[in-house]
């Protein structure tokens, strides 16, 4: 069975999640995380179709596709058992923690690997029945791994890419999984696949030679059907012009001066974004913070700490421990360290539509970003793009994606509070020299690498790789 579309991109979510309005109608509101803005600007610009899961469990009847915003959007259902097994048990309880350096312990059961496969199988199948003849399929993440090779079966004459968001592990982690072989065959269904740094893309060939037997060279797989898969590096990025316009937009820069006079007029503001999530070092940060304030380098009033921190799988537990941890550590420096009216943190969980980012990082001097690890960490990007005036200081973690490209930024392992500590400093007590040297260097580096580079940079080698 052959469908229309000559593009189509799988992904676990769709770019919006379903909700229930007041009146009990269904809505649609943009989803969270990286992923889903990457790929919206890439949808506009190519006429296709996208594959994903509208983020709540189904009822037993699917919803047909729909065109919401302009985009063509196919539905593929999770029954409640899925959603615990698939998404919060094998996606963000074994692979998410395995893929970001075991920072929490994953788990493995094998109920929640048969449902990985199932739910794989009912993209992979959604997928043949939409694809025109000869189409290019796109498919994203972690979650779709066995994708590419179900996808191969049922229709071996489309393109088929895959694009890990996130990191990929060396060997040593990556073996505690029982079902390795089967992820690293599943990926090989595909003609590309696309890593967020080079070092990924040689994990990923070294262990298709030592654990599937396969010969390699350099970047290239030969299969056993005598297919070539290529493996790559296409460090993802953002709509940088986007940002850009909405950073430079009226409304934005009032609400900026407001959010500023709201929290004091404080002569400094640190910012942190993140969805709640225990690889991206929020704890840290903040006690690093603390430690300043509490030591008289940065006073109350005169600056303060905003960290924004995006609900995200609430029903896992690892994620409700880091809730309370965090909520503790919030509780406890306020309680300590604030005055009446004025927090040392101001802590806020919840999620915001993006002109309201756009005015936060507008109005912050200095933006701390430090995960334990991560892909990429688009909100660093984000960040250089909405400073028009080349001023703000990034402090990163060197173990996000984007600290490959990201030289200038104030680097820091977050596993160092001291050392994070001191950079902080370094970075606040910067003269304005320093800090514009450093943010326009930046902002010339994420001009060269938009988010449509990125992807007609993927589908250009895609289409090569399938030619040659
Ligand atoms: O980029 C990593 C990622 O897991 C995406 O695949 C995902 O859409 C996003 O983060 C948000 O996570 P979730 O879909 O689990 O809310």
């Amino acid at each position: 069975m052959t469908g229309a579309a000559d593009l189509v991109i799988l992904a676990n979510r769709l770019p919006v999640d379903q909700v229930q309005t007041s009146t009990g109608e269904i809505g649609w509101r943009r989803s969270p995380g990286g992923l889903v803005s990457a790929l919206d600007p890439v949808m506009r610009t190519h006429d296709g179709a996208w594959i994903g899961w509208p983020g709540v469990a189904d009822n037993g009847t699917p919803l047909a596709p729909f065109v919401e915003d302009g985009l063509t959007l196919v539905p593929v259902g999770l029954s409640e058992q899925e959603v615990e097994e698939f998404y919060e048990g094998f996606c963000n309880a074994t692979l998410w923690p395995l893929y970001h350096d075991v920072v929490a312990p994953p788990e493995f059961h094998r109920e929640w690997w048969d449902s990985y496969r199932q739910v794989n199988r009912r993209f992979a199948e959604r997928a043949a029945e939409i694809a025109a003849p000869g189409a290019t399929v796109w498919v994203h993440d972690y979650q779709l791994q066995l994708v590419p090779q179900m996808l191969r079966e049922l229709r071996p004459d489309v393109a088929i890419g895959f694009f890990l968001h996130i990191p990929f592990p060396p060997q040593e982690l990556f073996s505690q999984l029982p079902w390795r072989r089967e992820l690293l065959e599943g990926l090989l269904g595909a003609d590309l696949v696309g890593f967020q740094r080079a070092g990924a893309a040689a994990n990923f060939v070294r262990m298709v030679k030592s654990l599937v037997g396969l010969r390699t060279h350099r970047t290239l797989v030969q299969t056993d059907d005598g297919r070539f898969v290529r493996a790559a590096a296409f460090p993802i990025s953002i709509d940088v012009q986007h940002f850009e316009t909405l950073a430079g937009s009226d409304s934005v820069v009032q609400r900026a001066a407001q959010i500023r006079q709201a929290l004091g007029n404080p002569e400094r503001i640190l910012l942190g974004i993140d969805r709640l999530d225990y690889t991206k070092g929020i704890h840290p940060r903040l006690r690093a913070y603390a430690e300043l304030v509490a030591e008289g380098h940065f006073r109350i009033g005169e600056s303060i700490f905003v960290q924004v921190a995006t609900p995200s799988r609430e029903r896992v537990q690892q994620y409700q421990v880091l809730r309370d941890r965090v909520d503790q550590l919030v509780g406890r420096v306020n309680g300590d360290l604030g005055v009446i009216g004025r927090p040392a943190i101001s802590y806020l969980h919840a999620s915001f539509p993006q002109h309201e980012m756009a005015a936060l990082y507008r109005a912050a001097d200095i933006m701390v970003v430090t995960p334990f690890r991560d892909g990429m960490n688009l909100v660093a990007k984000e960040y250089v793009a909405c400073r028009l005036e080349g001023d703000g200081a990034l402090v990163l973690s060197e173990f996000a994606g984007a600290a490959d490209e990201f030289k200038q930024a104030w680097l820091v392992n977050p596993y160092d509070i001291n050392g994070m500590k001191a950079t902080i400093l370094e970075a606040a007590g910067a003269d304005e020299k320093e800090r514009s040297r450093r943010m326009r260097a930046l902002r010339r580096t994420l001009r060269d690498n938009d988010v449509s580079q990125w992807a007609s940079t993927f589908l250009g080698a895609l289409a090569e790789t399938r030619d040659a």
